[in-house]
């Protein structure tokens, strides 16, 4: 027993630290079990996660652990957060302090909110974020954790004026109809040594801008750099991280603490939006970061979390179908390409998450010899979409270039996949069958999806860990009696 220990100890010691974090979001039918994605972050070297709530059989797989944990209160309980210091005080007893003895989880930030001043919100959260932030902060400094645990406010780089291809960062400012909040938020930030953490997106700055230069969204140098006075940008982080810097230098604080709360490329769902892109773009900012030089205007060490570990299939797709494919891992826990995190020229590539358990390789897919013309076809292909993730179909995505039978496939396995491979789940008024051949081509994956939600698994390590306790007590008695 005492040898297992030691030896588990070991392993942990030996890993070294990345300083890049990654963003660990659960929007997905089938979740990998917690302490499977924990090992493999440690196996990789992730020092730093950023969580989306405050779920527990996460949390309870990251005790123990050394790594450097951002857990969040969602923007529906902003409201909540920000009437009642009671509420506040109570969500950190449960969440943060339940978990922050020594030995447990090494939680650093809370996150309050998610991008509550994002345009598309219209308004809805502005009048929450500051009071709830102080109050989960006050309730962190009562807890006895203030000085080691901070409250922060994730904000989408749209609270900025942030730079389309062509802005110099010296113009920055915050929106003029939130600045003055925003300063609020970063005063009480800064008296209360909290960083100020924003979300940043060369992808959406490409997608949503024909005229976009392809070459300024990525790390190896652009055609057309961009000169703000001494600097030169060959890059939009570095523009759009300064122009932040810029906003909060003319609001006071030069010097404020800054973390790229989210910062990725999406690998399906647009035509920009693929493994070679993904891969250029994130391996050209791990490099970046672990260089040490910062930004044009705010030399020193950058600390980002990528954007993100795993792929979510239940994300909304408002934004746009790629919303379901930000992950640097598939589904299953199998990485999508090498990433080299730790800067280290040997470049072993990621490693997968261990022990997966897969549902039956199956599929339901059209019956042969249906014609498109099936009037049934259009409506139960609509279903299945609208019940599943149809996103890989779209224009510019891996599966755009089937046809309509292959669509109608696509859509009917995702829909039985989804719902646990049941038999009455295929049929599709009897447009549908079950097949054991793998309809998937080179470019096309038809997934049959993992096996088990985390509650199991989280179930099954308590009971070992009871297990262990107990034979852990045998040995001590043997060894009294002998
Ligand atoms: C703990 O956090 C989770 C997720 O944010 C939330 O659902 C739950 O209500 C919190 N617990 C308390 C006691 O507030
Ligand atoms: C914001 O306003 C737009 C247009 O008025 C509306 O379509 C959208 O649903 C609103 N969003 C929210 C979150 O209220
Ligand atoms: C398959 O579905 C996608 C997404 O709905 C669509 O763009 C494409 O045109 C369809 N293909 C055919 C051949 O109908």
């Amino acid at each position: 027993m005492l040898t297992v220990l030691f030896v588990v100890m070991v392993n942990m010691a030996t890993f070294a630290s990345s300083s890049v974090g990654v963003n660990w979001g659960t929007m997905a039918t089938h979740l990998l079990p917690a302490q499977n994605v924990v090992d493999m972050l440690k196996e990789n070297g992730f020092d730093k996660v950023k969580l989306f709530d405050a779920d527990e059989s996460i949390l309870e797989a990251l005790s123990g652990t050394d790594i450097e944990v951002m857990i969040a209160v969602p923007n529906y309980m902003l409201e909540e957060m920000s009437l009642d210091a009671a509420a506040a005080a109570s969500w950190v007893d449960a969440n943060v302090t339940a978990y922050a003895y020594s030995g447990g989880v090494n939680i650093r930030y809370v996150a309050v909110g998610n991008e509550p001043f994002l345009k598309t919100y219209n308004g809805t959260y502005l009048h929450h974020t500051l009071p709830a932030l102080k109050n989960i902060q006050e309730a962190l400094n009562h807890a006895g954790l203030g000085s080691k645990i901070k409250a922060t406010v994730p904000f989408n780089a749209d609270v900025y004026n942030s730079p389309e291809s062509n802005q110099v960062p010296s113009a920055g400012d915050f929106r003029p109809e939130i600045r003055d909040l925003t300063i609020q938020i970063v005063q009480y930030l800064y008296s209360n040594d909290a960083p100020f953490v924003v979300n940043i997106y060369p992808f959406l700055s490409l997608y949503g801008n024909v005229y976009f230069p392809l070459d300024y969204a990525f790390f190896d140098g652009s055609s057309k750099p961009i000169k703000d006075g001494d600097y030169l940008y060959t890059n939009v982080f570095d523009a759009n991280f300064d122009t932040l810097v810029w906003s909060l230098t003319k609001a006071g604080f030069p010097d404020m603490k800054i973390i790229v709360g989210e910062v990725g490329w999406p690998t399906d769902g647009d035509k920009n939006a693929n493994i070679q892109n993904a891969k250029r773009f994130n391996q050209g900012l791990v490099h970046h970061v672990l260089s040490g030089e910062g930004t044009p205007f705010r030399k020193g060490k950058l600390e980002v979390y990528l954007f993100s570990l795993i792929d979510e299939n239940t994300k909304s797709i408002d934004p746009g179908s790629f919303e379901r494919h930000w992950g640097i891992f598939e589904f299953d826990g199998k990485p999508k390409y090498e990433l080299d995190l730790l800067g280290s020229q040997q470049n072993k590539g990621l490693v997968a998450v261990q022990g997966v358990r897969y549902m039956i390789r199956r599929w339901c897919v059209l019956k042969p010899h249906v014609k498109d013309l099936d009037q049934d076809l259009p409506g139960n292909i609509d279903y299945a979409c609208s019940l599943s993730d149809c996103t890989a179909l779209g224009y510019g995505s891996s599966c755009n270039h089937l046809t309509m039978q292959g669509n109608a496939s696509y859509a009917f396995n995702m829909y039985y996949q989804f719902k646990n491979q049941n038999e009455w789940d295929c049929d599709f008024s009897g447009l549908a069958m079950i097949t054991d051949e793998d309809p998937s081509d080179d470019k096309c994956h038809f997934p049959v999806l993992i096996a088990y939600g985390s509650s199991l698994l989280l179930l099954h390590k308590k009971l070992v860990n009871i297990l262990l306790a107990f034979l852990e007590g045998c040995i001590v008695v043997l060894l009294l009696v002998s």
